[in-house]
């Protein structure tokens, strides 16, 4: 019987696996997906995070052995849900644990961004003194706008609320009078936050509801002085609408952690960047020591809980 992690693991974890599964082998390397296509039919379970798209394809090829994918990490964007459904397959992720990491990456993001954190730093490496241009702004006090209110922004409203910023929240769930007090937050519509907050931070799944959610219209609703900050998936904001409230001056500047387009290479992308107020990151917001841990550790709790319920061929 076999574990196959195809985008590798914290070594805690894989410890905990040997040590809790002994009658499993592991096997840590990635595949591509048409070597996975070929290998999968040997794996029972197959463990993920967000670099493997685990298509229908795979799951069809996997169908007679497969009996769990774990993600490792909170979106299952890249899982075909319905095809596992379908073959009986249980999809396993570990909401939560990464949350703070992102949240954090966000505040990094706006410090970044308002106190000119790269202009700096590039100043002095080609020996400038750039002082005068460097004039910032402060994160506290300011109106911030979470759209999407789970884990992530959850964590968010908390970090700022220490910044003493109102935060303003819009989601598709009423948030409980007891959540608004213990958050200290306003739930409002999205027009709201689109045309009063300083800072606008995208905390949503990718789907057809939400693809574009943030696009020209949006953009033109924003303040001039409106920071955008995408650390959720590529496809809630339309790229091009970003860059042309850039070129327009339309808003103060944006932070991307994830992009339409992973790994973020091309026109737009070069674009984007040449920007001096946009801030860009490889899609690394769970990427810390701490979180990877926790995933690690929470994913093999999950996957042990659910073999006890399942039968293996041996
Ligand atoms: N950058 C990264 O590395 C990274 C890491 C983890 C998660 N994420 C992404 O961050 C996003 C949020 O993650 P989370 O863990 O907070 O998820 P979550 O499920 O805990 O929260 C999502 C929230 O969005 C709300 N929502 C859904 N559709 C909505 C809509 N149409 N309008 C308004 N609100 C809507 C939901 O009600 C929920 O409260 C996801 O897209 C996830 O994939 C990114």
């Amino acid at each position: 019987m076999r574990i196959h992690l195809n985008d590798g693991m914290a070594e805690s974890a894989i410890k905990k696996f040997n040590d809790e599964l002994p009658e499993f082998t592991i096997t840590n390397n990635h595949l591509e997906p048409e070597e996975l296509k070929n290998e999968v039919k040997n794996i029972d379970i197959l463990v993920v995070r967000s670099a493997t798209k685990v298509t229908r394809g795979i799951i069809e090829a996997g169908k007679d052995s497969l009996k769990i994918i774990g993600r490792a990490g909170m979106g299952l964007d890249n899982i075909d849900q319905v095809a596992a459904k379908e073959f009986g397959i249980e999809v396993l992720n570990t909401p939560g644990q990464n949350s703070l990491s992102v949240a954090e990456l966000v505040v990094g993001m706006i410090l970044s961004i308002y106190r000119k954190l790269n202009r700096g730093t590039n100043g002095i490496r080609e020996g400038l003194w750039e002082k005068k241009l460097l004039k910032g702004l402060e994160l506290s006090n300011k109106n911030f706008g979470i759209i999407g209110f789970g884990n992530i922004g959850k964590h968010l409203s908390k970090l700022v609320s220490g910044f003493n910023d109102k935060v303003f929240v819009y989601d598709i769930y009423e948030i409980s009078e007891e959540d608004k007090d213990n958050y200290n937050i306003e739930q409002v519509d999205l027009d709201y936050i689109l045309k009063n907050c300083d800072i606008i931070s995208l905390h949503i799944p990718h789907n057809e509801k939400t693809h574009h959610l943030i696009s020209d219209k949006e953009l033109n609703m924003m303040k001039k002085s409106a920071l955008l900050i995408n650390c959720a998936r590529g496809g809630v904001l339309d790229e091009e609408a970003l860059l042309k409230a850039l070129e327009d001056e339309k808003i103060l500047g944006a932070g991307l952690d994830v992009f339409e387009k992973e790994p973020a290479k091309g026109e737009i992308y070069t674009k984007l960047l040449s920007f001096d107020n946009v801030v860009a990151t490889p899609h690394i917001g769970a990427t810390t020591k701490e979180a990877q841990y926790r995933v690690g550790i929470n994913m093999v709790e999950r996957i042990v809980n659910a073999t006890k319920k399942i039968h293996f061929e041996k």
